[in-house]
């Protein structure tokens, strides 16, 4: 029987939540050791690559807290079944990305990876464990994870009493968003904890009272919490969607998007985050959770409940194809033998993440036009863009710049799809200077000086104006 430590923590799961989540732990609390493990060894490498530059998901701050922490008492690997053996406190963080088949295939939660992970926690967990709920799930998920928990003695004949396992199962949503990640785990809104055990809840709380403030901590019975989650990430999307479909109201009727914001944020019962309109929200969880609540909702009956939610996606789908539309509107109508840039891949500034970006949508439609694009993004490599296109993969219809003014050299248009700071500050006159006559750019999040760009020649579509 492996003896625990105490105060070791496993994390199952290296990735944008894992990672991160980890790391902030490690770094706040020198007296734990923290061990992420993921099944995936190219991903375990690169978080352990020395050139710091070189781990897999890009944070701002990131690369210092693993500096300080790798080694110490953070470590990553591969060695899944030790480091479950040795744990006091496992995370699960794994992905639950929409399943593509079955029952509820496009809206439910596929929780294959939650079930792998608890098997292979049930099987090698030692003593008592207490499991937490990392990952966003399914309202009622707790049950599932437990039934397989509690069967593991069964499989094991020979088990002594003595020697028995235990569990308890705590739900501990993320709320941390990409490109702020670090920031967001060190200064939470608040720290939501789910459980049936106070002895469980108590520990969870002790390990963020290092840095967190007690007040900030909010504890809650499991379901609450996982549906918590769901909700959290429904409401944000919906401000996203509401204000995008006001953009659209503006440029009909010549109010401006960013005024009509503006306006309405001052009001402190509705304030001024999540009201950015731009070209629909992308990132791996907003679409996926809403649909996961739009999914439960019918399950339980309710499909009212289900239609409201689900018309939060539909509309942010709608955007980026009214995007699309209003460029090839504005291109004469067809885009053959047009060359158009796209700046920005990542889903939003700050990530290098690409997943569900309005970049893929946008960028597909205007393909289907018979466009050629030129991608340009800061921190997205040429292979993670040319991945996400292998249905179009004619050789000369997609290419990867490493810059921007060659990214626009016989560009029809600029379209800014990513809010990345730098875009406001490119060499705009150069880029003017290369690009096929009349030159447009479509700026979909509202970012450069719209005057600026005009006194230098360029055709100007921003959203949400009729300017
Ligand atoms: P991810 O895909 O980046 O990482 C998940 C990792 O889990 C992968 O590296 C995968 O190899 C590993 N994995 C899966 N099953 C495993 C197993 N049985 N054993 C070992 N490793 C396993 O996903 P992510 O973006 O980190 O998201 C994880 C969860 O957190 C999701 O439920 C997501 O909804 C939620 N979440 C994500 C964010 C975000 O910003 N990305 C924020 C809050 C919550
Ligand atoms: C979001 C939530 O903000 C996090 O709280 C949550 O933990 C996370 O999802 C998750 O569960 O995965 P994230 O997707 O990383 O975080 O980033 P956001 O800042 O929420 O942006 C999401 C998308 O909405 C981006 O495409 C962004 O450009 C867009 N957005 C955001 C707008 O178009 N307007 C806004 O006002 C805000």
């Amino acid at each position: 029987m492996i003896k625990k430590s105490n105060k070791n923590i496993c994390c199952i799961g290296a990735g944008y939540v894992g990672g991160p989540t980890m790391s902030v732990i490690a770094y706040n609390c020198p007296d734990l050791k923290v061990n992420v493990v993921d099944m995936n060894a190219d991903r375990i490498n690169s978080w352990n690559d020395q050139d710091l530059s070189k781990i897999p998901v890009f944070e701002p701050g990131l690369d210092k807290i693993v500096k300080k922490c790798r080694g110490v008492n953070l470590f990553f690997s591969t060695k899944i079944k030790e480091n479950i053996a040795k744990a006091d406190i496992i995370f699960i963080s794994v992905n639950t990305p929409t399943k593509t088949r079955g029952i509820g295939a496009g809206y439910a939660s596929d929780l294959k990876w939650i079930e792998s992970s608890a098997r292979q926690i049930a099987r090698y967990a030692q003593n008592h464990t207490i499991v937490i709920e990392k990952s966003t799930l399914p309202v009622k998920t707790a049950e599932t994870i437990k039934t397989i928990l509690n069967s593991s003695d069964q499989d094991d004949r020979n088990v002594l009493l003595k020697d028995k396992k235990t569990f308890s199962i705590v739900s501990n949503p993320e709320f941390l968003a990409e490109g702020t990640a670090i920031d967001d785990l060190q200064n939470p809104d608040r720290v939501l904890i789910g459980g049936e055990d106070e002895h469980s809840i108590k520990v969870v709380a002790d390990i963020y009272k290092n840095w967190v403030d007690p007040n900030k901590i909010i504890s809650t019975n499991l379901w609450s919490s996982e549906l918590s989650k769901l909700v959290a990430n429904a409401f944000l999307a919906q401000r996203i969607s509401s204000i995008n479909s006001i953009s659209a109201l503006c440029e009909s009727t010549g109010a401006n998007i960013n005024e009509v914001s503006g306006a309405i944020g001052a009001d402190t019962r509705i304030g001024h985050k999540f009201l950015k309109p731009g070209p629909g929200f992308g990132g791996s969880c907003f679409k996926k959770d809403i649909l996961n609540l739009v999914y439960l909702s019918r399950f339980y009956g309710l499909d009212e409940v289900a239609d409201y939610w689900e018309q939060v996606v539909n509309i942010n789908l709608w955007q980026q194809n009214r995007i699309s539309s209003i460029v090839i509107k504005n291109l004469f109508g067809t885009l053959s033998n047009k060359t158009l840039a796209i700046y920005g891949f990542s889903f939003k500034a700050n990530t290098n993440d690409t997943r569900e970006s309005p970049s893929i949508t946008i960028s597909k439609n205007l393909l289907r036009e018979g466009a050629k694009l030129t991608f340009f993004d800061p921190k997205v490599s040429k292979k993670q863009i040319l991945n996400e296109f292998d249905e179009f993969a004619c050789e000369d219809n997609l290419l990867v710049a490493s810059t921007s003014l060659d990214a626009a050299k016989g560009a029809d248009a600029v379209i800014v799809l990513t809010d990345w700071e730098e875009f406001k500050d490119l060499d705009w006159k150069n880029i003017f200077l290369l690009m096929r006559k009349p030159a447009w750019v479509f700026d979909t999040r509202i970012c450069i000086d719209q005057k600026f760009l005009k006194n230098i020649g360029f055709k100007v579509w921003t959203l949400g104006t009729t300017d």
